[in-house]
């Protein structure tokens, strides 16, 4: 439309006045925000950016490809992807609290990057002076509006920088919301697979395996999530659904039978979840059928998964996620 359209024409100019001939870093999660973030810097100023991608080995199938593939193949733009899931998943090991998760995986991530960011400091061209953010309006004004600086510090055995370098932060999203964004990424030629995606937390699988996180399990996990997300778009409920967590029971063993035997499998989680900001979520009262054309393909195409169970708890008292 002609309002998205002068949005994007409007930032486009900012973006090419703040950063000049300078060069920019943009680091990309697989979600909407930093996707459309980086498309529209990339508009602006084309080959001065980098966008990095830190794949943790924790993302849903398909969706490493997608910021690979898709997103380069609808921006042009240079990306450096650096493989982590073996880093990774050693921190994890024998891991299971939540919350120690979420640090491990956090504090991995930010080392990784910085890494990363250090690798494209050193490269020939002009001075990387810039960060791309995806903040959003509500963002702002949750956090009381300031604009900044992000720092680096250059601690992990990279000699010749400063032991200090401060980026300015460029963040053309400031002004936006969810929705907006979206029509911003769709104009920009972004597919719909990365614009309409639903939320997914940044710790990824990692906090959907509840139990220790392998590489077994994640591979496990991964195909029972392809098949329940499958089916609900193919039922055409992406948009009723806000979205949902498929979770593997790792530390729980039903018994089954299976073929010509019984089985002492896993049990995997539905949580399909209706909601307007996460911050309170209902369960969705979804068609029979489809749930039970997804635990039957669940039941029978995934090894050792035997039972599929549908978590009906709103938030409160359950939080959307299992961990
Ligand atoms: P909960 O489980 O708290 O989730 O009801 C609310 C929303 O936040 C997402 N979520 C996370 N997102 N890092 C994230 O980036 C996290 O550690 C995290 N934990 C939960 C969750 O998917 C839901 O959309």
């Amino acid at each position: 439309s002609w309002t998205t359209g002068s949005i994007v024409e409007e930032q486009v100019a900012a973006i090419r006045a703040q950063v000049g001939d300078k060069r920019a870093i943009c680091g990309l999660s697989g979600g909407v925000d930093s996707a459309v973030a980086a498309a529209l810097v990339q508009k602006a100023i084309g080959s001065q950016l980098t966008c990095v991608y830190v794949d943790h080995g924790l993302m849903r199938k398909g969706e490493t490809e997608q910021v690979e593939k898709d997103f380069v193949a609808a921006t042009g733009a240079n990306l450096k992807v650096v493989d982590a899931s073996e880093r990774f998943l050693n921190a994890l090991a024998r891991v299971s609290d939540p919350e120690e998760k979420r640090k491990i995986i956090g504090r991995e991530f930010i080392r990784v990057f910085e890494q990363a960011q250090l690798e494209i400091l050193q490269e020939d061209g002009p001075e990387v002076a810039f960060l791309v953010q995806g903040t959003l309006y509500p963002d702002v004004v949750e956090s009381g509006g300031g604009t900044g600086t992000a720092n680096i510090k250059s601690h992990h055995n990279v000699g010749g920088l400063p032991d200090d370098i401060e980026f300015e932060l460029v963040e053309p999203l400031r002004q936006l919301f969810k929705d907006e964004v979206r029509s911003v990424g769709a104009e920009l030629g972004l597919p719909d697979e990365i614009v309409q995606r639903q939320p997914f937390p940044g710790p990824g699988l990692g906090i959907r395996i509840v139990g220790e996180v392998t590489r077994d399990r994640l591979d496990l996990l991964r195909e029972a999530d392809a098949i329940a997300r499958e089916e609900l778009t193919t039922a055409g409920l992406d948009r009723e659904i806000w979205q949902c967590p498929v979770v593997l029971l790792a530390d729980v063993r039903s018994v089954g039978v299976q073929g010509d035997g019984r089985t002492y499998g896993h049990p995997i989680v539905l949580r399909p979840v209706s909601s307007e900001d996460a911050m309170t979520a209902d369960w969705t009262r979804m068609p029979y059928d489809v749930l039970s054309k997804i635990s039957t393909r669940i039941t029978n195409e995934v090894k050792d998964v035997n039972r599929v169970v549908l978590d009906v708890t709103s938030k409160p008292p359950g939080t959307i996620e299992w961990e």
